[in-house]
């Protein structure tokens, strides 16, 4: 359940993340924020699909936000995107981050810290925490990607 108001955010990276990781944290924060970290600081190399394990576990058992982050993102989005509870949007500019909200209701927002500046990472967090699902026809199509264990499935 996926309920922003709450203002509690998620956070993990591995070590491809910690130049943009600092400007994230400090973007959420200034806007009241309450971050529970994951991440690494350290450059030492860790495996990124056990960062995204930790946020996507804690995501389904707390009403909150999740931001995740690797080199590219990447990694991160496609480890989270397999679990049902989570929606994965990975961003690289402005309006994907505010359409990751208003349109796909997306819970977990994915940055690539070696793909983005740390002024961009954190204009996309501001945007991705601001921006507000707008429901209707968007839920609809929601509804549709949960009804399904496999596109096989789906038949339209
Ligand atoms: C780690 O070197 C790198 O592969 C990881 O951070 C990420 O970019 C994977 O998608």
């Amino acid at each position: 359940m996926i309920d922003v108001k709450q203002k509690r955010l998620f956070l993990g990276n591995d070590h491809g993340a910690i130049v943009i990781r600092p400007a994230v944290i400090q973007a959420a924060k200034l806007l009241g924020f309450e971050i529970l970290d994951f991440g690494t600081d350290s450059v030492e190399s860790v495996d990124y699909p056990c960062y995204a394990k930790k946020v996507c576990d804690a995501l389904k058992d707390n009403a909150g936000i999740g931001i995740l982050m690797c080199g590219t993102g990447i990694g991160v989005s496609i480890a989270a995107n397999r679990y049902r509870h989570i929606r994965a949007a990975l961003c690289h500019e402005e309006q994907e981050a505010q359409l990751a909200r208003q349109h796909n209701n997306a819970n977990v927002l994915c940055l690539g810290g070696r793909i983005l500046t740390p002024e961009m990472a954190a204009k996309l967090t501001n945007l991705f925490l601001t921006s507000t699902f707008e429901g209707g026809r968007h839920q609809k199509r929601i509804d549709l990607i949960d009804t399904i264990d496999n596109l096989d499935d789906l038949t339209c």
